[in-house]
């Protein structure tokens, strides 16, 4: 009776287990929301397709991943959000280890900087010309109209008071 009892209970729970990490590869995987936040690939001719192809990277819908080694696991480095009709740019977060983004040819109302707050690694964003780069001309070390996009290039730490963070202090 108990051996019965203990075999039949015994199944679910392996069941499960093996359900959940199924759910988690899948989740690994093909998890990342923002890739898909736009249709279409990252293209070739753009931004993050030169830096993408130049990095080695893996594109994944809008993303570039980076190549997935031992000792640096996947991640993303590039997030090509353009022409996409955004007027609202929200959670990027799983994005936080992009070198790269461009929101270009959106018609974005206005760009909150808490959006990218620890991004830490992020050193080029393309926005559309009518908006200010996250954190102001502060917080890059250039910035520059160019085409109708607004180029704001080599972050800078600001993380004493004078701009908006952009970076977690
Ligand atoms: C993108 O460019 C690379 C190198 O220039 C080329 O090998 C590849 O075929 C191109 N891909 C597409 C979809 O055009
Ligand atoms: C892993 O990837 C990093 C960054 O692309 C690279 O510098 C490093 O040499 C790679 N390591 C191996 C073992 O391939
Ligand atoms: C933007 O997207 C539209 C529709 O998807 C396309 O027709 C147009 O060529 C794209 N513009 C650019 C500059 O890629
Ligand atoms: C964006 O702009 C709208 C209207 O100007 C304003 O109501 C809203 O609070 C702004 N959002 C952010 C995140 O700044
Ligand atoms: C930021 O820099 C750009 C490009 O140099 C300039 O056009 C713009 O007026 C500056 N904005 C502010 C608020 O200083
Ligand atoms: C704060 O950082 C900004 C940007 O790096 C710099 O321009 C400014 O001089 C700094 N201010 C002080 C008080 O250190």
């Amino acid at each position: 009776m108990k051996m019965k009892a203990g075999c039949s209970q015994l199944k679910p729970v392996v069941l499960i287990l093996i359900f959940n990490s199924c759910l988690y590869a899948s989740c690994q995987r093909t998890g990342l929301q923002v890739c898909k936040l736009c249709s279409g690939p990252v293209l070739n001719g753009t931004a993050v397709g030169q830096f993408c192809s130049v990095s080695a990277g893996r594109i994944e819908g809008r993303c570039c991943l980076s190549n997935d080694n031992t000792t640096d696991p996947e991640r993303i480095i590039g997030l090509d959000l353009s022409n996409c009709s955004l007027t609202h740019v929200e959670d990027l977060h799983e994005a936080s280890t992009a070198l790269m983004i461009d929101l270009s040819l959106n018609p974005i109302v206005n760009l909150s900087d808490t959006a990218f707050q620890g991004f830490m690694e992020l050193n080029y964003m393309i926005v559309p010309g009518d908006i200010a780069c996250p954190g102001g001309n502060v917080s890059w070390s250039k910035v520059e109209v160019k085409e109708g996009n607004r180029l704001c290039e080599g972050q800078k730490n600001t993380c004493n008071q004078t701009g908006q963070l952009l970076q977690l202090c």
